[in-house]
């Protein structure tokens, strides 16, 4: 048996921030990032209708972006301190994220951080509270998933939490917010969302209620995410549908490598001083990936359906795969994302000699090919990769080298 899971209500469309004034409950709980919502009036503005709705409403300011266990703890306290019953979380996946995970040990105090990894593993929520979120990027789609990511730094990990029981009551997704993205953003989030679409159509759980979310977002992102890049509104718009389209596709048909890579190189080198940006990493990814990836038949034959959807033309599948790499690399030097960690900048963008020097790389390699096998996103992944080949995977995105095995 297989479910298909989304929040029970979603409001869409500009102004649908205004749905919180309709929310019934006594207490509620906002949690948001560094500033951003505070600064374009959006905070002010939800706690102004919440309170409208009757509810006391207490902030968690602050989250950071990839936050932390400690910071999922401490928000914890306040909410078992303040008892809301209504988490709204708005911002980023960084702040959507982390409210979910502190939702989970504001119900069960005696939770672990490992206790909440097991995957599908959660006991029943809303016995205190009810979730909302609120998302102002267009790319995670955390608003409609039933992910949260926690990056241990003691490990230098990025974990998954998954299961249905963090997916959202209700998901807002008012194009309002997202108008705000700087640039960099807006090429991450982007690049995020369609490889959320690509690797749910080729997962192995995809089914017949994911493909068309999925395809449909594709189809979406080709035409949105450059100009919306380029400053077109109406783009930036109708890229917050579309990668909302592609997070439902994926919360129900899974990831594959891609995302296990990404988690498990993110936060790798950090003490080399920076991360590799999520959406960066995956966008740097996805090219390698699918060539990888359609060594298997089945999933040859979706990347084909894919660049068919693209119009990309090709007369047969490996002309496909093909057309499908080159035109994804393109949208990477459209968006001024680089092709491979070598020439990651600190800043992300492309440079001859980026901040993860190649000794360290291959110093670490076996640790992160050994972690990324073990990420929860793997075993979707059409074809399950060996030690041997996730380090030669990982060495081709390091040095922007051809995957030929
Ligand atoms: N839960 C999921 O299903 C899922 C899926 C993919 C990624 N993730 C995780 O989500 C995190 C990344 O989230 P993200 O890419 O949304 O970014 P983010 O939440 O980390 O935010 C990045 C920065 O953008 C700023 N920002 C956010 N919205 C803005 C706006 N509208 N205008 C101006 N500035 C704004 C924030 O203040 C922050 O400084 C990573 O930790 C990633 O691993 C989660
Ligand atoms: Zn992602």
């Amino acid at each position: 048996m297989a479910r298909f899971t989304l929040p029970r209500d979603l409001y869409h469309g500009k102004g649908a921030l205004e749905a919180l004034k309709t929310f019934e409950g006594k207490k509620a709980v906002v949690c948001v990032g560094g500033g951003s919502m505070k600064r374009f009036g959006f905070l002010d503005r939800a706690c102004d209708y919440l309170k409208e709705a009757g509810m006391e409403v207490k902030l968690i300011e602050g989250i950071e972006p990839d936050p932390s266990v400690d910071t999922v703890m401490n928000g914890a306290k306040v909410m078992l301190e303040f008892e809301p019953d209504w988490i709204i979380a708005m911002g980023g996946g960084s702040p959507i994220d982390a409210a979910k995970a502190m939702w989970i040990k504001y119900e069960y105090p005696d939770t672990s951080f490992e206790d909440m990894c097991k995957v599908f593993g959660l006991p029943k929520l809303r016995k205190k509270a009810h979730f909302c979120a609120i998302s102002s990027t267009s790319g995670t789609a955390t608003e409609v998933t039933a992910f949260s990511i926690i990056t241990d730094y003691n490990k230098g990990i990025k974990y998954p939490i998954a299961d249905f029981e963090i997916t959202p009551d209700v998901a807002i997704v008012d194009p309002d917010l997202a108008e705000t993205m700087p640039k960099k953003l807006v090429a991450h989030t982007g690049m995020d969302a369609i490889t959320h679409a690509i690797e749910a159509y080729v997962s192995t759980a995809n089914c017949d209620f994911t493909d068309p979310l999925a395809l449909h977002a594709i189809e979406m992102i080709q035409h949105d995410l450059v100009d919306s890049y380029n400053g077109d509104m109406a783009k930036r718009d109708s890229m917050h549908n579309a990668q909302c389209l592609a997070g439902m596709a994926f919360s129900n048909a899974l990831l594959g490598i891609v995302h296990s890579m990404a988690h498990k190189t993110g936060a790798a080198f950090a003490d080399y001083g920076a991360h590799i940006i999520h959406g960066a990493a995956n966008a740097m990814y996805l090219p390698k990936v699918i060539k990888f990836n359609a060594k298997d038949p089945e999933a040859k034959k979706r990347y084909g359906v894919i660049a068919d959807y693209m119009k990309l033309g090709g007369n047969n599948d490996d002309e496909k795969v093909d057309l499908l790499i080159a035109y994804l690399r393109k949208m990477n030097d459209e968006l001024n994302i680089p092709h491979c960690i070598k020439n990651y900048g600190a800043d992300s963008y492309p440079v001859e000699n980026g901040f993860v020097p190649e000794e360290v790389f291959l110093e670490r390699l076996h640790d992160v090919a050994a972690n990324a096998i073990l990420d929860a996103c793997t075993g979707s992944n059409p074809r399950q990769p060996s030690q041997e080949e996730m380090e030669k995977l990982l060495k081709c995105c390091y040095y922007d080298t051809e995957v030929d095995f």
